[in-house]
């Protein structure tokens, strides 16, 4: 006899048992895991072949899941400056995917900023994109020191200097981070070229190592908490660097603790032990040479992995490490639990973008020409054919498809009110195009007629029509000088001929040879690539609707053979190697030291406004050194000033640069306002790394801090002795 009790128990269960049998199969063949889940528990629960599949591609840009665990694939996306176009599970793009997004500003504008809070701004925007478009893990920010400017990925990145890039890319992780996607800083390390840049193999010493080249990953991995970094495709003192037990297992995992996944770059593993035990947690892109048909078992951490540990060649405890970093980092971005859904092409990201292009863009040269006065300026020739070339989609694997993109002649007719504006490309955006007679002409004849003109030319971004096809600043290609394409300099000098009141401005990556014009243009301002709103916040910047507040994150050369790259060398070496001779003396270390005189020194950029620098009050308290000063805003317009701080070692035991920028704070003040600004300066500050000890080392004696508005307009100077 079934009690009363007994028959609800059954009745409860039966209910139970009805509604698992009424779930789809695939909802009780897959686990769901809860967020909190242990992760080595789920560890032993799996397969060796299903540990695998999840260190290695399973399509271009997703790793394997394990779908009988409730694991999902792991989706990853570039770029460092907007979702890049979907690239679906194949190599070819997902023509009509509903892939727009805001195109922000390349990381060499951000860093122009010198605004560690857009940082965070600018990642913000960049994460909750990519989680709105499906992707966990974001290929940037892009960290590699700008070694020479002939680089073709210099727009990808952010400085010469190792301290302005680790103030950066801090806030740019977190703000990624806080959307629930994972950072990928990269690439590391010393991917200063595209010469050769999948095999090249660099030396350098390790206070070059040490005190240049490593800091901003640092930054990023220990100040931002970067959960995943990319291994860079080129060689280090022998050893691929995705798999170089020196950077990833000793510095990166040891020294700094790193905890999350290294992703390699795609393509960039090269043997399957190496991979397996000198760090390597992820392998992406081995399909590239197996294209169109991609075998994602031929990987090397594919079967010939568990081949390795089946074998007993391989422990499979190293694979269990792997497969810990991935879900760890899975746990951290909520893939799990509750997760940010993100926003796509809102008016606030548009707004970032805006913001950052207006911080970014920096006022080179001004004799009086700028801001214009539209009651005063009836005609406008805007002549370049950079004016009106969209940028986005190309440049490689940072490409975007954006939502929309203001270039300088579409934001001059939106701000320009009155005054007329015409517009002559003047030179044609052509493969190995040089100057056109006809077309310098046409120019010539409209520059002569007008009041102003504003001449917009530089680099492009490689064609919207190739991948890199003979691009001027992309991925796996350099410079060969600074010389404009497109016979530009004829051009400019024929319009600074028919009509001397020329502003001109330089979009870009980097630096150009302005030898030929540079002293004849009334005002030059550098626009980078400037993002979607670029054009808005250039002319915003020329009818003075904004005040530039961009400082230079590179030296700009009078000549290549200034640049200690080349003065020293090696670039971009040869027989497959390439030595840092230059060593620590990078930029404005370089030029400082040996007293060259840049074109455009490091930290330099103009304002509308004037600022008074008052006297230091330098205090130091045990370890840490504080500098007081006043600013004060002495023009009749807002702005904003870097207030940049370089220190001397006045008697060291080693060759020092003449200064190191290691603080620095931006501030905007009414006119006539002032106020106190203090710099902290911790003992790292004033360390050098000594190779022999194989440790920062602070010696005694006197050190002076020199605080300007550049690194060459140093205002006032103090000094601290330890
Ligand atoms: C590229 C780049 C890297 C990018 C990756 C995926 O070759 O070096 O920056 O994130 O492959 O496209």
């Amino acid at each position: 006899m079934i009690g009363r009790l007994q028959l609800s128990r059954m009745t409860v269960a039966l209910f139970c048992l009805a509604i698992l049998v009424a779930c789809s199969p695939k909802e009780t063949k897959e686990a769901k895991l809860s967020s909190g889940f242990d992760v080595d528990s789920l560890i032993d629960e799996m397969t060796l072949e299903e540990k695998v599949a999840m260190i290695h591609a399973s399509s271009s840009f997703t790793t394997g899941g394990v779908e009988r665990l409730g694991v999902p694939e792991w989706t990853m996306s570039d770029g460092p400056h907007g979702v890049r176009k979907e690239h679906g599970r194949d190599w070819e793009h997902d023509e009509g995917a509903s892939d727009s997004v805001t195109y922000l500003p390349v990381g060499v504008a951000l860093a122009s900023t010198w605004n560690p809070d857009l940082g965070y701004e600018f990642g913000k925007v960049l994460g909750s994109e990519a989680r709105a478009r499906g992707k966990d893990v974001i290929l940037g920010p892009g960290a590699n020191i700008i070694r020479t400017p002939l680089n073709g990925r210099n727009f990808e990145y952010m400085s010469e200097d190792p301290y302005l890039v680790s103030r950066m890319v801090i806030g740019y992780v977190k703000g990624v981070q806080d959307q629930d996607v994972a950072a990928c800083v990269k690439h590391f390390v010393a991917n200063n070229q595209e010469t050769e840049r999948n095999s090249i193999d660099v030396e350098m010493s390790e206070r070059a190592l040490r005190e240049i080249y490593l800091p901003g990953f640092k930054a990023a991995i220990v100040d931002g908490g970067a959960y995943t970094l990319m291994g860079a495709y080129n060689q280090f003192r022998g050893q691929f660097c995705t798999h170089n037990d020196y950077l990833v297992n000793k510095i990166l995992k040891d020294e700094w603790g790193f905890d999350g996944a290294v992703v390699s770059d795609w393509g960039a593993v090269h043997d399957t032990k190496q991979a397996l035990i000198n760090g390597t947690d992820v392998e992406m892109g081995t399909d590239l040479s197996m294209l169109p048909n991609p075998d994602y078992s031929k990987f090397y951490m594919a079967n010939a992995t568990i081949e390795m540990v089946k074998t007993e060649q391989v422990a499979e405890g190293v694979i269990d490490n792997k497969v810990s970093r991935i879900l760890h980092v899975m746990q951290r971005t909520n893939i799990f639990g509750e997760r940010k859904a993100g926003v796509v092409n809102t008016k606030e990201h548009q707004a970032t973008a805006l913001k950052v292009a207006e911080e970014g863009i920096i006022l080179l040269k001004n004799s009086g020409a700028l801001p214009l006065d539209r009651k005063k300026v009836k005609s406008i020739a805007v002549i370049g054919a950079n004016a009106d070339h969209k940028h986005a989609g190309a440049g490689g694997s940072s490409q975007v498809n954006a939502k929309y993109e203001i270039t300088p002649l579409a934001g001059l007719k939106n701000h320009g009110g009155a005054v007329a504006i015409t517009y002559l490309p003047g030179y044609e955006i052509v493969k190995g195009k040089g100057a056109d007679d006809t077309m310098i002409q046409q120019a010539v004849k409209a520059a002569s007629s007008a009041d102003v003109v504003i001449y917009v030319g530089g680099w492009i971004h490689g064609y919207t029509d190739g991948w890199n096809d003979n691009a001027y600043d992309a991925e796996s290609l350099d410079k060969h000088d600074l010389t404009m394409p497109f016979g530009q300099d004829e051009l400019i000098q024929a319009v600074m001929k028919a009509n001397p009141n020329t502003i001109v401005v330089l979009m870009g990556g980097g630096p150009v040879d302005m030898s030929k014009w540079g002293d004849k243009a009334k005002a030059i301002l550098q626009a980078w690539y400037p993002g979607m709103e670029g054009g808005n916040a250039l002319a915003e910047i020329l009818f003075g609707e904004v005040n530039p507040s961009g400082k230079l994150p590179m030296t700009f050369p009078k000549k290549l053979s200034d640049v200690s790259a080349h003065a020293l060398g090696e670039y971009p070496g040869h027989d497959g190697k390439v030595i840092y001779k230059d060593d620590i003396f990078v930029g404005y270390r370089y030029f400082d030291t040996q007293k060259i005189q840049p074109l455009f020194p490091f930290g330099h950029g103009l304002s509308y406004t004037t600022f008074e620098y008052g006297k230091p009050d330098v205090t130091k308290n045990g370890e840490d050194v504080s500098v007081k000063l006043r600013i004060k805003n002495t023009g009749s317009r807002s702005g904003g000033e870097v207030v940049q701080a370089y220190v001397r070692d006045e008697q060291a035991s080693v060759p020092r640069p003449a200064k190191e920028l290691k603080a620095f704070q931006k501030i905007f003040l009414q006119p006539g306002e002032e106020k106190e600004v203090e710099l902290k300066l911790g003992k790292e500050a004033f360390q050098f790394f000594d190779e022999g000890k194989m440790k920062w080392v602070l010696e005694p004696g006197k050190f002076i801090i020199q605080l300007g508005s550049s690194s060459r307009d140093i205002r006032q100077t103090g000094e601290v002795e330890w």
